[in-house]
């Protein structure tokens, strides 16, 4: 069976990591096309990737019948738009995380998928991370007994593009951009079980010069089974990228440290070319990480895309995980707001952006 064909929409930072992702893989998909909306960046992209076709519109490559899946490497604001844009010209979606800005958007995402028999699947790659998947094997065997605490932490000096800091096309801080992935871990690890409440302490403590969001956030979910999920968000932690997780069950424990864990520490007086996501400097003791792509799990998950598409694998990811996570996104800045946990479900009307939620909290 032919390849997948894949068309990436956006020319920047995860554009580059799925491109080159994708290629490390190549047995089922290949990108045959990329969208941005400054020309040049997307002729450069596809230049430097290998890429036969570019387009300074999404809605061009969307016409290419090459195009089978797109991924949406765009910020947050435009990931429903394109999300059912992309519906209505029959492609498969893998959109970017955190899956939009709202619920609603979120509903008429699953819904224009569903209604054009198109796959909306949800960019989490730890899903695929080979270490946290050795962690959640272990703790499906059985290993650590019943599992009543998951932790997950994501932190790093701040985001490398502007947008991020803009609330309106990111939608919040540091626990939209980088909560989403520990909220959809804990989830994941435990069994994708029902959310009973959620309690997160956020604030601004280093950028208010740069952002409304928050910079700083703690948040706690409550499943319904009593297990807890804690989740660590920072942009504030200079050093390079930090992505860790620690699992705790009446029988036994597990730590993964993705990064520093899988790297050579190194000490150079002079430097050298690059050592880690979010490195500022590479002089003095550093953690240069190899095979950086694969450590977080990106080729794993896009060919687990690609034979979803081709029907050979159900996606563990998907459109549902992402509103899930919306959702807890929501109580969490609705908590930080209120001062309290909020109950589950959540799901308050007219929300323009999850931060909202906190800046003006619900009445109760
Ligand atoms: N899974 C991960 O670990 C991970 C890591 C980084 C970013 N992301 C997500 O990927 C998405 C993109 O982030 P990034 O870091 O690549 O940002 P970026 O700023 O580096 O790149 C964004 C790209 O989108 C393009 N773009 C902007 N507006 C557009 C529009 N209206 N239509 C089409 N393209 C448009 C820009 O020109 C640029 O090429 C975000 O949703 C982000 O949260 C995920």
């Amino acid at each position: 069976m032919e390849k997948v064909g894949i068309g990436i929409v956006g020319s920047r930072f995860q554009a580059d990591c799925i491109a080159a992702s994708v290629k490390m893989m190549p047995d089922e998909a290949e990108v045959v096309a990329v969208a941005s909306p400054t020309r040049a960046n997307a002729e450069s992209f596809a230049r430097r990737h290998g890429i036969p076709a570019f387009y300074a519109d999404y809605r061009e490559l969307l016409r290419d019948p090459r195009v089978e899946m797109i991924h949406i490497s765009a910020p947050n604001y435009v990931h429903a738009r394109i999300t059912i844009d992309a519906a209505r010209a029959g492609k498969h979606v893998v959109c970017e995380k955190p899956l939009c800005m709202t619920l609603e958007e979120a509903d008429e995402m699953l819904d224009a998928c569903a209604k054009a028999g198109v796959l909306l699947m949800y960019a989490e790659e730890l899903f695929f991370a080979p270490k946290y998947v050795k962690a959640k094997q272990m703790a499906d065997e059985g290993a650590f007994g019943r599992i009543h605490l998951v932790k997950q932490g994501e932190k790093h000096s701040g985001p490398h593009a502007d947008w991020f800091w803009d609330v309106k096309q990111s939608g919040g801080g540091a626990l939209m951009d980088l909560g989403c992935h520990g909220i959809a871990f804990c989830w994941w690890f435990l069994g994708k079980p029902k959310v009973k409440s959620v309690y997160s302490q956020l604030s601004t403590q280093v950028h208010a010069d740069r952002t409304e969001g928050d910079d700083e956030a703690i948040t706690i979910i409550e499943f319904e089974d009593d297990a807890v999920g804690i989740i660590e968000n920072s942009w504030n932690r200079p050093g390079g990228m930090d992505d860790s997780i620690e699992v705790f069950g009446e029988k036994g424990q597990t730590y993964a440290d993705m990064l520093m864990g899988n790297a050579l520490p190194t000490y150079s007086e002079v430097g050298f070319g690059y050592a880690v996501e979010k490195a500022s400097s590479t002089r003095g003791w550093t953690y240069p990480v190899f095979e950086e792509h694969w450590n977080y799990g990106f080729p794993q998950e896009m060919r687990h895309f690609a034979r979803c598409v081709r029907g050979k694998e159900t996606p563990i990811a998907d459109g549902e995980t992402g509103r899930v996570v919306m959702e807890v996104l929501y109580a969490a800045y609705a908590s930080a707001g209120l001062g309290r946990k909020v109950p589950m479900p959540f799901r308050p009307q007219g929300v323009v952006r999850p931060i909202d939620l906190w800046k003006n909290p619900p009445r109760a």
